[in-house]
């Protein structure tokens, strides 16, 4: 019975809103991942839903239950902070173990349950040593140990991974996602890094401003962002989004100007004369022409080698535009090369964001 719903949800410090109305629902055993830029009101969700802070309007659910009111030791609810102290003059062990002592658990049954933890972390011989002599990566597993420990019905991470450095960080997300698979528990996890977001999560919520841009699956919002914002936050590198107007509307398809260049766009209900839009295109979905037809004339401006693949930057008609090529490709800065467009993979945003219905 973990299944967490908020609706309606405000938060403002003195008035300052910083969570402004969000309706989210995390389903039993689901791992969903809250992601959005610095500010956004990651933490301060997760704070709410741990019971560290109070809801200004609107419900906490879990499980159906009304939660608003309930301290936060009697929610089954365990959080992983961004930044954890460990006690140092404890051992690995007792670390685990505390919040058991706490609650006067008999000390066999505290050993036996800190022995199971440290199985599924993975660490069963490093039970003896104290904080400092471990690695940062194992200090975080210690800190993960202590929250799940309390065999908590659902598990907050709060950016736990963004001190470690990128092998250990790869290394700890396959960990998460393990300990998940094994324990079924109901996960929120928050970052504000869309590959993580992507890599781990079932569900992805992006918040902006205090506010939710969308909920869906990783997949879903890849391929189809609702808004600009979305569009460009998830996916990198980010999606271009190369500002048009429609020149003329109507039949099958129509032209739209990027500042001196016209290209022909499937037409769309949402188009009229004269919208300003922003066509949306990822760096993979673009192709440099061979046979001289393109959609956009360009010239280089940097060319990043990265062995696998490589990124063209160019100038369009003033605008940045990044183009993905498999392996290598020969170029100089300064040459002038056609794009082409993939028109299955573009996407039409109006004025105000909002993806232009087809
Ligand atoms: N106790 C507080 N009093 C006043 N404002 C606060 C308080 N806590 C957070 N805020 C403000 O609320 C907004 C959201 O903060 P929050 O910590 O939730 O962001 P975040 O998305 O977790 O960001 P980050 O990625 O940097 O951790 C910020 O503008 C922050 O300054
Ligand atoms: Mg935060």
């Amino acid at each position: 019975m973990s299944r967490i719903e908020l609706e309606g949800v405000w938060k403002s410090f003195g008035d300052v809103e910083v969570i402004k109305g969000v309706d989210i629902v995390v389903e039993q055993g689901e791992f969903a991942v809250f992601v959005g830029p610095s500010g956004c009101g990651k933490s301060t969700l997760l704070r709410l839903v741990a019971g560290l802070e109070s809801i200004s309007k609107g419900e906490f659910r879990l499980g159906g239950k009304r939660m608003n009111e309930v301290s936060p030791d009697r929610r089954g609810i365990a959080m992983v902070f961004q930044s954890y102290a460990l006690y140092p003059h404890m051992t690995v062990a007792d670390n685990i173990g505390f919040a058991l002592s706490l609650k006067k658990i008999p000390k066999p049954e505290i050993r036996k349950r800190v022995e199971e933890v440290a199985a599924i972390l993975r660490m069963e011989d490093l039970l003896a040593r104290k904080p400092v002599e471990l690695s940062g990566g194992q200090r975080q597993r210690v800190a993960i140990g202590r929250a799940i420990v309390k065999r908590p019905q659902v598990i907050l991470f709060d950016e736990p991974l963004s001190n470690l450095d990128a092998m250990l960080r790869v290394q700890m997300r396959a960990e998460i996602q393990r300990l998940h698979q094994e324990f079924g528990s109901t996960i929120i996890y928050v970052t504000h890094d869309q590959v993580e977001a992507l890599t781990m999560a079932q569900k992805i919520v992006v918040l902006q401003g205090g506010a939710v841009a969308q909920i869906g699956a990783p997949m879903a919002l890849y391929k189809k962002p609702e808004n600009a914002f979305v569009a460009q936050f998830i996916g990198s590198p980010k999606m271009n989004l190369l500002p048009a107007q429609i020149e003329r509307a109507g039949g099958d398809s129509c032209v739209a100007r990027i500042g001196m260049q016209a290209i022909s766009i499937p037409a769309r209900a949402g188009f009229a004369s004269g919208d300003e839009i922003r066509i949306g295109i990822r760096p993979e979905h673009i192709r440099v022409s061979k046979n001289g037809q393109s959609d956009l004339k360009s010239s280089v401006a940097l060319i990043e080698r990265l062995g696998s693949e490589t990124y063209l930057h160019l100038e369009a008609e003033h605008e940045p535009v990044v183009v993905r090529i498999e392996g290598d490709m020969q170029a100089d800065v300064g040459d002038e090369i056609g794009i082409v467009f993939d028109r299955v993979h573009c996407h039409y945003f109006n004025r105000s964001g909002s993806s232009v219905a087809a």
